[in-house]
């Protein structure tokens, strides 16, 4: 091969021929005459482990990214020995290890479509600085073969001829192209033939991946360091790659608490305390819902993490509970950089433990962050993680705070230029020690997960909420994100967009944007659009930086505050929809945002669309990310939608012009839907909510719909105390019939739902409700399509006369 010349010039190395097989139950190893061995390991029919050693053997198999509840087992495992390649068969995938040099070709089990195929396959040279070696992989590219993931990358959603890297980084102010920001979620899905899979490359190093930019049609990446350990993700969905690589990085540990799915708003800082109630005085003054206020680093005395700046807030625990009885849950800053101060007591017990990281040599690792020189626990150490969540005791049980926002864990440090800590600095990596190299992409992930289990135990019986900034794969099981420190332009705005579906799609679904803008400041018009999108981002907060001006709602003028009290209040609507959606991703990692791709891949016309997604299952979304625009065209995927603001009913599969003045934006709600929705708030559970509406969007056919409900706080909802009621809808010419079916034994407090019915094509002349016929009058309200019914009811037929 010429290929294999060039690069064996440059240092690379191969594996050579398979010289013995052997099976271990679920688990195969090949080992080739040059000392290579590659354990291929069956996880299910349709997840496969690579792995490949080259000094014949292993490293301590350990990993921050896979969960132990991830899902194991399979229908079928055949092993056969052909002439040329060992063939390996599960129920979903047939797999071929070439014997000549361990080059793997994948195919779907039912029709021999060739899903993935080697090409030059794993490879690897030696790294004489740091020993051990960059591990290498190529992969053929297929006819007309997307790509899709890799975590927060600020890029087209297919990411189709491009390279990227994964090393998180502060990325103050990125743009689009900007790479690598901050996280590392090595984590792609390639999609050709409509079939879907998907690879996790479990390698913490500086990673990289190509999609066919240096060589057409090759995809590779590969690692600074460590070992080529991949998994192998069979669809063919795009939704169940991403549901099953979410099921072996982890789905969130539990539910969030209803009010973390609220609005929030922050900025650095709000202080002192008179201004912090000032300004949520002024949410219910003008009626804006908003369930959350955040403290930044200046709530500190000097910057020192879990310290109180008394000037600034001389009681803070009355001020936390002032804010609770008004509807406002405290969120709090907390970084990873501890002051150097024999007099902090935080720094002084972690010195005496040595739980700070230190060189390679002997000395701390020492960087300025916000309160100067710092040193840095090291949060890869179990028993450092212990002591780090055994710190938020005060703050969480005394002081009252709900919610800990963990920043600078990439870890960022000032005035260095990698903006990080060196890579010689030394971590224990859970018994695995190593170098920063290695333990770099993970540490913030590990911060978050020590403050996750802090708010845990110290919130009990509440659920915790923690927001990190830095994350690496299987982040998702203990915290939220941020997509870090944008910048208020229409540029900034296309980008939260794109980040928001690409890190669903990435198994990261609790994600938002800095609404607005962290860096300058909007105008009213970016901040109107940019709400509108953010509404329909699983997080939703506006945070700015302090010296760019206000970036509150009322910050502009009065139509801007009007329109984004409009767009909120929305939001609170549609929380019944998104708690619903929050359950589908807790119980099986379903994505909350779907980029179109993922909701219609039978349709190439989505593979390179990036602006509009469906929010949920049903809900479809698509932001206007322009100044003075009335409207803009956007693609309708296949199906019957209805205008949300109309009712006009739409036929997909084309592009369409969609008004959209500045009061609104293009959201349309798939026909047959039934969404939930609460009355406006002006924060979660402020109100005894007797009603629930159910909108209703008539569809000739069948449709089923979601509603999930618990006591919207604590574990009741894990001992089956949730309510998760299935609606479907069957619409005939003359009928439409809605059957309910409930699981668990939770009583919601609401009593009835009020049926608003959209898009009837027959004018109501009888309505059966569990096979009793319910005079008309009793129900219908005003000559509108809207009735109030029983919350218990398992049918209801709606007939009528054709009109
Ligand atoms: C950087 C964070 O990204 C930003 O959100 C925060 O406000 C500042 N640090 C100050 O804490």
């Amino acid at each position: 091969m010429i290929v294999n010349t060039e690069l064996e010039q440059k240092g690379n190395l191969f594996p050579s021929k398979i010289i013995k097989f052997k099976k271990d139950v679920d688990t195969l190893f090949f080992y080739t005459d040059n000392n290579v061995i590659l354990q291929l390991k069956v996880l299910r029919d349709s997840v496969l482990r690579f792995r490949y050693t080259t000094t014949g053997t292993f490293e301590n198999d350990f990993s921050y990214a896979i969960t132990k509840y991830a899902s194991t087992g399979y229908n079928k495992l055949v092993i056969e020995d052909k002439e040329t390649y060992f063939e390996v068969t599960t129920s979903k995938l047939i797999c071929r290890i070439s014997k000549e040099n361990l080059s793997v070709s994948i195919y779907d089990a039912h029709d021999m479509t060739l899903i993935n195929q080697d090409e030059i396959g794993f490879h690897w040279e030696e790294s004489y600085e740091f020993g051990g070696n960059i591990v290498k992989m190529s992969k053929v590219v297929n006819e007309r073969e997307s790509y899709f993931g890799l975590g927060d990358k600020p890029e087209h959603l297919n990411l189709k001829g491009k390279r990227f890297q994964n090393w998180v980084t502060d990325s103050y102010a990125f743009g689009k192209h900007t790479d690598p920001i901050y996280k590392a979620i090595p984590f792609y899905t390639g999609l050709h033939h409509n079939k879907a899979y998907g690879i996790f490359f479990d390698n913490t190093f500086q990673s990289f991946f190509d999609f066919g930019q240096e060589r057409r049609n090759v995809t590779s990446f590969w690692a600074q360091g460590g070992e080529m350990d991949y998994y192998f993700i069979y669809g063919p969905k795009v939704q169940s790659v991403v549901e099953k690589y979410t099921d072996l990085t982890g789905k969130p540990h539990q539910l969030p608490p209803l009010w973390a799915l609220g609005f929030h708003q922050c900025k650095w800082s709000y202080y002192p305390e008179a201004n912090v109630k000032a300004i949520t005085n002024k949410f219910r003054e003008l009626q804006i819902p908003c369930d959350a206020i955040y403290l930044d680093i200046d709530y500190m005395d000097g910057f020192r993490c879990f310290t109180w700046n008394k000037e600034y807030f001389p009681d803070p625990k009355r001020m936390v509970k002032e804010l609770a009885d008004d509807g406002f849950k405290t969120v709090a800053i907390i970084d990873p950089g501890i002051k150097i101060d024999n007099e902090y007591s935080v720094f002084k017990e972690a010195l005496d433990k040595d739980y700070f990281c230190k060189r390679a040599d002997g000395p701390y690792m020492k960087g300025k962050v916000w309160p100067g020189e710092c040193y840095f626990p090291d949060f890869t150490k179990p028993e450092v993680r212990d002591w780090w969540s055994g710190l938020f005791q005060e703050l969480i049980e005394d002081v009252g705070i709900q919610g800990v926002w963990n920043d600078m864990n990439e870890p960022a440090v000032m005035e260095v230029p990698n903006k990080t800590f060196p890579d010689d600095v030394r971590h224990d990596y859970d018994g695995n020690p190593c170098s920063h190299r290695k333990a770099h992409n993970i540490y913030g992930m590990q911060m978050a997960r020590a403050t996750y289990h802090g708010l845990k135990k110290f919130n009990y019986p509440k659920r915790p909420f923690v927001i990190t900034r830095a994350a690496y794969s299987g982040t998702q099981r203990y915290t939220s994100t941020w997509t870090g420190d944008n910048v208020a332009t229409w540029e900034h705005l296309w980008i939260a967009n794109v980040q928001a579906q690409r890190m669903a799609m990435s198994g990261f679904s609790f994600a938002g944007s800095d609404i607005g803008g962290f860096a300058e400041q909007p105008q009213g018009e970016l901040f109107t659009r940019w709400i509108q999108l953010g509404i329909f981002h699983p997080f939703c907060r506006v945070h700015s930086s302090g010296d760019h001006g206000d970036q509150e709602p009322w910050a502009f003028d009065e139509d801007v505050t009007d329109i984004v009290r409009k767009f909120i209040e929305l939001r609170y609507q549609l929380l019944p929809y998104l708690y619903t959606c929050f359950w589908n991703l807790v119980e099986h990692g379903t994505p909350i945002l779907q980029s179109l791709v993922m909701y219609d891949q039978e349709d190439s016309q989505t593979y390179y669309r990036t602006d509009e997604f469906i929010f949920g299952k049903q809900i479809l979304v698509c932001p206007i990310l322009e100044p003075n625009a009335k409207g803009r065209r956007m693609y309708i995927p296949r199906g019957t939608w209805y205008n949300l603001w109309t009712d006009e009913q739409v036929q997909g599969g084309k592009e369409k012009w969609v008004d959209a003045e500045i009061d609104s934006m293009p959201i349309f709600i798939k026909a047959g839907a039934i969404i939930p929705k609460y009355p406006v708030q002006q924060y979660t559970d402020e109100k005894n909510i007797e009603e629930i509406t159910l909108d209703i969007y008539y569809k000739e056919g069948k449709e089923v719909s979601q509603v999930f409900e618990d006591a919207h706080d604590g574990y009741d909802y894990t001992k089956g105390r949730y309510s998760f009621r299935i609606i479907k809808l069957t619409g005939k010419p003359n009928e439409l019939i809605l059957q309910q079916h409930k699981e668990g034994t939770y009583e919601a407090a609401f009593k009835w739902f009020k049926l608003k019915i959209h898009g009837l094509p027959f004018q109501i002349k009888e309505i059966e409700i569990d096979n009793v016929i319910i005079p008309l009058d009793k129900l219908i309200e005003n000559g509108t399509s809207s009735m109030i019914i029983d919350k218990k009811f398992s049918e209801i037929h709606i007939k009528g006369n054709l009109l």
